[in-house]
């Protein structure tokens, strides 16, 4: 049977087959639907508050919207393309179920701010659940620099060896990231975490609804100032497509490490054979596939907030339908980036370190000319000049084949000679490693120092979360 429109008085020619199929966003918004009950059930509450609707006609309504519910979640609802999009399916559908009651519930709203309410609650409950899931990371990290907190490594810059740090400081660099990540989501949810219903499709409505009473029931912390504003913007949904962006960047980067790492001239660590593939045709391959999903997702999140912000730009005050577009990029901004902080804690928890192959690498590339720089500078050398002497060692090391430390003291003397024992143990990577004892530093105690700190960082941060959508509606 065909469904009437709701907004079908006004039209005396039924819509273009082509141009239903090309407007309709029920595939995408589909996943409102409880949004978009919450939301109903608050307005209901709202409408009866101002005396629009009567307690007997709030009942039916609410009973409806809960039969509604239950049909949604048993997947029987009766979803109709024609019909459009979330909002009009389940109007029509209370209609359907409890009479002419149901037609008064749309009273002093409209799809515009109907729409941006739902989206602002769909994205407050996304906060919490990114949030939690990068706890969950940070976790799997904090565990692994823990185990690590001794394992020397050598620390690049231009992935060249450039000083030895440890496996455990490195862990807890990406710590820090994914710190930084949960704290934007928190500043996000203070802007997403604001109503809009009541701005109705654009100046307001005329009904007299109490509007912090609407955000009270729905867990909102502040009302919207502007219906214009209210019903328009989007910067909400582009600034939590910049965090997943931002995530998506830093995950990025510690797949490409360890990519690096498990390939075979670095061998830093092994992947277990759940988390890799292998080859269609070359039987020895064993692939970090899951990473560089990862590592190649991060371009569509960014395509997702490019697409975002290109939405909005030039859009005329209030609600136009390029709105609509909204939607999938931010949906899977927050799809992607939760798969791939999932598949980063599988793999960052079950990888091997091979610390004996961290500690050979350590060895090597000279990661310990700064150290003799340094000793030369507290026997009153400035450094530049210092410098330019640790360079002409280090190639004379080069020449000789062999590392700083094993140099005999004699020929380290005729370079300065005033080299003793304690330069030749300055010139060890652990001991240079022991000697940065600074805050923030890669030296074993201070990292355990940091790692302590994210203990307690874990256990006191709480994540986000207004009322669940699947609580009661009363
Ligand atoms: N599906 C629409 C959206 O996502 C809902 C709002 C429609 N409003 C309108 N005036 N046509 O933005």
């Amino acid at each position: 049977m065909k469904k009437e429109k709701l907004w079908g008085g006004r039209f005396s020619a039924s819509a273009e087959k082509a141009l239903e199929e090309f407007s309709c966003s029920l595939h995408f918004d589909k996943r409102l639907a409880a949004y978009d009950l919450r939301g109903s059930w608050a307005h209901a509450k709202t409408l009866a508050k101002a005396e629009v609707l009567s307690a007997d006609e709030l009942r039916q309504i609410i009973d409806g919207l809960k039969r509604i519910r239950w049909e949604v979640k048993n997947d029987s609802f009766p979803w109709h393309a024609e019909l459009e999009d979330v909002h009009t399916n389940i109007e029509a559908r209370l209609c359907e179920l409890i009479g002419d009651v149901g037609k008064k519930l749309h009273t002093g709203r409209s799809r515009n701010d109907q729409i941006a309410t739902d989206l602002r609650l769909y994205l407050r409950g996304n906060v919490g659940v990114m949030q939690l899931a990068i706890h969950s990371l940070q976790d799997a990290i904090v565990r692994r620099a823990e185990e690590e907190r001794a394992s020397l490594m050598p620390g690049f810059t231009h992935l060249q060896p450039a000083q030895a740090i440890t496996f455990g400081h490195h862990a807890m660099a990406w710590f820090e990231m994914l710190k930084r990540d949960f704290s934007r989501l928190d500043d996000s949810y203070k802007r997403i975490n604001c109503l809009p219903l009541g701005s109705a499709a654009l100046a307001g409505s005329g009904f007299a609804l109490d509007r912090r009473y609407t955000a009270e029931l729905l867990g909102f912390d502040e009302l919207s100032d502007n219906s214009l504003d209210a019903v328009s913007d989007r910067d909400f949904a582009v600034e939590l497509c910049a965090d997943c962006a931002l995530l998506m960047m830093h995950l990025s980067r510690m797949a490409e490490e360890i990519i690096l790492w498990c390939s075979q001239p670095f061998s830093f660590v092994e992947l277990p054979d759940s988390w890799c593939t292998g080859s269609s045709l070359m039987p020895q391959k064993k692939n970090p596939d899951a990473l560089e999903l990862v590592r190649g997702k991060s371009g569509r999140v960014y395509g997702d907030l490019v697409a975002l912000l290109t939405i909005m730009k030039a859009q005329p005050l209030a609600y136009n339908r390029d709105n609509q577009e909204d939607k999938e990029p931010v949906f899977d901004a927050i799809d992607s980036s939760l798969a791939c902080i999932r598949v980063m804690k599988g793999i960052i928890s079950s990888m091997r370190v091979d610390r004996k192959r961290l500690a050979e690498a350590a060895q090597m590339g000279y990661t310990t000319a700064t150290d003799l720089a340094d000793y030369l500078v507290r026997k009153g050398m400035p450094f530049r000049d210092a410098h330019a002497l640790s360079g002409r060692i280090v190639c004379h090391a080069l020449e000789r084949g062999c590392r700083l430390w094993e140099l005999p003291l004699s020929d380290l003397r005729a370079f300065y000679p005033g080299a003793d024992e304690g330069l030749l143990r300055a010139l060890r990577p652990v001991q240079s490693l022991n000697s940065k004892a600074i805050h923030g530093s890669a030296a074993p105690q201070e990292v355990m120092k940091r790692i302590q700190a994210a203990r307690l960082y874990l256990q006191e941060t709480t994540c986000r979360g207004g009322p669940s959508v699947t609580s009661i509606m009363r």
